[in-house]
């Protein structure tokens, strides 16, 4: 069975309507936070914690995921996928080395994660819980502990994005997420989180996360993967002070990428370095197959699309696998992108003669 991925029409529908704050009656309120006396001493983890904790929740216009719906368990199950030779897909059970879709971040190609994602108003939550080794079951197992557990949280309203990360095989399982809220009395609740999660703003992960908060990857190929109006929004992160940061990133704005940049940014970050360079076969990162590579390293292959992810996002019954029209519509963009993403955020001209401009992701 090949992955369903559905992207919101919206989106395909492009740079026309990015108006990000819904009508009608469901518009969540917006309610203030007041952070004073959750950020009065910010000398101890815990401190920090619950400040940034307060601050997020007042970014995110007064709400933060519930409990219930933000545990693993309640995430889509992230499938590997191994290819045929006629490129058809297959989910993967065993111990794999190398598979069709390997997450690009670990490399690894280990079944039984999950991806959650939750709208609220104008405000986009996900979470990832990664498998990075191979356990039997593991994909039905609610009990055994997760590799890597990640949370973002982004709203569109005001830019704002939150970055939570565990570290690392602490134990956060199917059903055992502690709050993301501190800013309530609950003990427990505090002692559990600060035993998983240990303190950052983001700004590492912003270099990675370049284009907007998420990175969308073929490893999510089985989820119904919801891209939202902060592909173009505007990007900075939440820190304890209340002042929101800028992540340093800047989008190429040559109108030779415009066949690509007509949908997201393309920014100057792991974006030019590694993601669109795997999204149309430039290179390929670790883990997968070798069809894949030879794939993407070979336009005349009949099997060619299986190396290039971008735009025709994997689905058996629409991919465009026509090479020479995938060349006349995107080619031009590919070269820009690959011209000016050798000089990351510099105006200059690009080897291929591209003029290539750059403007700082919008804040605020
Ligand atoms: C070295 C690059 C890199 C860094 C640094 C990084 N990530 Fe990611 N992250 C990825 C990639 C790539 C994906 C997409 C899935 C995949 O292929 O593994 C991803 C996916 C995610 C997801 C799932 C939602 C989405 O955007 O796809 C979350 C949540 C996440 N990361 C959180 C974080 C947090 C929090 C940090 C900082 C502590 C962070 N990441 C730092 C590369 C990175
Ligand atoms: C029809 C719309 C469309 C076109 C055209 C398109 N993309 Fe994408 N692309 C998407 C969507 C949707 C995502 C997921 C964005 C998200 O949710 O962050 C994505 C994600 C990506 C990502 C992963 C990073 C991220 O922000 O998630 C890369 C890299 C990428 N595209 C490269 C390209 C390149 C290079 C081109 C031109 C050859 C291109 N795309 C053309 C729709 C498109």
């Amino acid at each position: 069975m090949h992955p369903l991925l559905i992207l919101a029409t919206a989106l395909l529908g492009c740079k026309t309507d990015q108006d990000s704050v819904p009508v009608g009656d469901s518009v969540p309120e917006i309610i203030e936070v007041d952070c004073t006396a959750s950020c009065e001493d910010t000398s101890t983890a815990e401190g920090k914690a619950v400040c940034y904790s307060c601050q997020c929740k007042s970014a995110m216009d007064g709400w933060l995921p519930s409990q219930d719906e933000f545990q693993c368990a309640e995430g889509e199950e992230i499938v590997i996928y191994s290819s045929d030779s006629d490129g058809s897909l297959s989910a993967v059970d065993d111990d794999v080395a190398t598979c069709a879709n390997p997450t690009l971040l670990y490399g690894t190609c280990s079944p039984g994660g999950r991806l959650g994602q939750i709208t609220h108003g104008t405000v986009t939550a996900k979470f990832i819980c990664r498998r990075n080794h191979y356990v039997a079951g593991a994909a039905s197992d609610e009990s055994l502990p997760f590799d890597d557990v990640g949370i973002i949280l982004y709203n569109a309203r005001n830019g704002a994005s939150c970055w939570f990360d565990d570290n690392d095989g602490t134990g956060i399982a199917g059903r055992n997420m502690p709050a993301l809220d501190l800013t309530g009395d609950d003990a427990d609740n505090r002692a559990a989180f600060l035993g998983y999660y240990y303190f950052t703003e983001g700004k590492s992960c912003t270099s990675c996360h370049d284009n907007d908060p998420f990175n969308y990857t073929p490893y999510l190929w089985s989820v119904n993967w919801t891209p939202g109006s902060y592909t173009f929004g505007s990007f900075q992160r939440v820190t304890t002070s209340g002042a929101l940061e800028s992540n340093g990133t800047s989008a190429l704005t040559s109108p030779e990428a415009a066949a690509c940049t007509s949908c997201h940014r393309i920014s100057s970050g792991a974006t030019c370095s590694n993601w669109a360079p795997d999204s149309f076969g430039a290179a390929k990162g670790a883990g997968y197959e070798q069809r894949v590579v030879n794939a993407a390293a070979d336009p005349e292959s009949d099997l060619w699309w299986l190396g290039t992810w971008m735009p025709y996002l994997y689905d058996g019954d629409t991919q465009v696998k026509d090479h020479a029209a995938w060349e006349s519509q995107y080619g031009r963009a590919r070269d820009a992108v690959q011209a000016c993403c050798a000089q990351p955020g510099v105006d200059s001209t690009g080897a291929d003669g591209t003029a290539c401009t750059w403007e700082q992701t919008p804040e605020g």
